[in-house]
């Protein structure tokens, strides 16, 4: 993606081993690239969510982890940095594939090439993720495209923040809606706020406007009524993990826009990547759900006139909040899932149809 006229992608390496991302606890008020130098650090920046999104924090691990290996080439080492980092967050299935990978490429191999190896398994995944979001972007524009006969943009509608900045670069839910931008198709995106954090209003948003892509934020709440008054023709979201059956979990919040999409016969689309899909799991019930501080729902951070980035609390003094960070939505409510292999029912015999080679796992 571009930024200030410049081509970036989400997450990239230096010559030296160490890591570039944008800290995006920042955005979009401040573009801030942090220098990432041992796998603690890259801990700490997934778990505080300086990156995040699941296609993205899998890439970062996997560059974590092959930093550690400059340091300490050992099994024992490798092992502990790989389970260092799958703890930072447990929800997203990309980081414990990402990891997966590179323990696969890297166990039975002579340490003195350890480095090189997992240098290069990490630049793969990265690369794999820029071309797997391009596809998917491909075979979503025409379920866009389809609802662009009828006077005025299409309206799209979607959750959380799956673009760029989820991602190593495009996006998953937002890579099609950038090349229907780009294709001449007149959109407008609906962009949830998404509490607590709201990654809708502060990332998704900057993404639109950085491309030129017609938007409007609204209160997480309000999607049900816009449906209902038949101004949504489609929701496009992304997804941290889709279970062997088709379930999606993705940011809390989403499977409510679903159960009201499936109300007014409005399509819900997930973008999944194959890293996202988990073949060892066969359904929704058995995703671990990250629980986050209750300050995320307490508090809130912006923007004061001043320039400065300040929390602020909005709920009652001394209150308890609970802060589910993910919840599943069935298979039922979703009309397809979009993979880089193209188009699939949200089911297992869907998934396979993509995926034949997954049959015997
Ligand atoms: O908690 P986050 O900000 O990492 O959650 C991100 C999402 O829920 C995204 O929608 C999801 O990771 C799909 S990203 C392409």
């Amino acid at each position: 993606m571009k930024l200030n006229g410049a081509q970036y992608r989400s997450v990239w390496r230096e010559p030296d081993g160490a890591i570039r991302i944008f800290d995006q606890t920042l955005l979009p008020w401040r573009v801030e690239i942090l220098r990432l130098t041992d796998a603690h650090q890259v801990a700490e920046a997934i778990s505080t969510m300086r990156v995040r999104g699941a296609p993205l924090i899998g890439a970062v691990a996997a560059f974590g982890l092959a930093l550690s290996l400059r340091e300490d080439a050992s099994d024992a080492a490798m092992d502990a940095t790989a389970t260092m980092l799958a703890a930072t967050r447990p929800t997203a299935i990309n980081l414990r594939w990402a990891l997966d990978m590179m323990l696969a490429g890297l166990r039975n191999q002579p340490r003195d090439d350890r480095v090189a190896i997992a240098e290069r398994i990490a630049q793969d995944i990265a690369d794999d993720d820029v071309e797997t979001n391009r596809k998917i972007g491909e075979h979503t524009l025409p379920l866009i495209q389809a609802h662009a006969a009828k006077p005025g943009p299409v309206n799209i509608l979607t959750h959380c923040n799956a673009g760029w900045l989820a991602t190593v670069d495009y996006g998953t839910a937002l890579s099609g809606i950038f090349q229907a931008h780009d294709s001449g198709i007149p959109v407008h995106v609906w962009v949830d706020e998404t509490r607590p954090r709201n990654q809708g209003a502060l990332l998704t948003a900057f993404e639109l406007s950085g491309h030129g892509v017609a938007h409007t934020i609204i209160a997480d709440n309000a999607g049900g009524h816009l449906m209902q008054r038949g101004q949504v023709d489609l929701v496009i979201v992304g997804t941290d993990r889709v279970t062997r059956n088709g379930d999606v979990a993705n940011k809390i919040g989403t499977y409510l826009k679903a159960l009201a999409a499936k109300d007014n016969g409005v399509p819900f689309h997930v973008a999944c990547p194959h890293s996202t899909i988990d073949w060892r799991i066969a359904q929704g019930a058995d995703i671990p759900i990250e629980e986050r501080d209750e300050r995320e729902i307490t508090d809130v951070t912006g923007q004061a006139p001043d320039g400065v980035i300040a929390r602020l609390r909005v709920a009652a003094p001394g209150s308890p909040a609970a802060n589910p960070a993910f919840d599943v939505t069935p298979a039922r409510l979703v009309t397809s899932i979009v993979t880089e292999r193209g188009v699939a029912a949200a089911s297992e015999a869907g998934l396979l149809g993509l995926y034949p080679e997954r049959k015997a796992s």
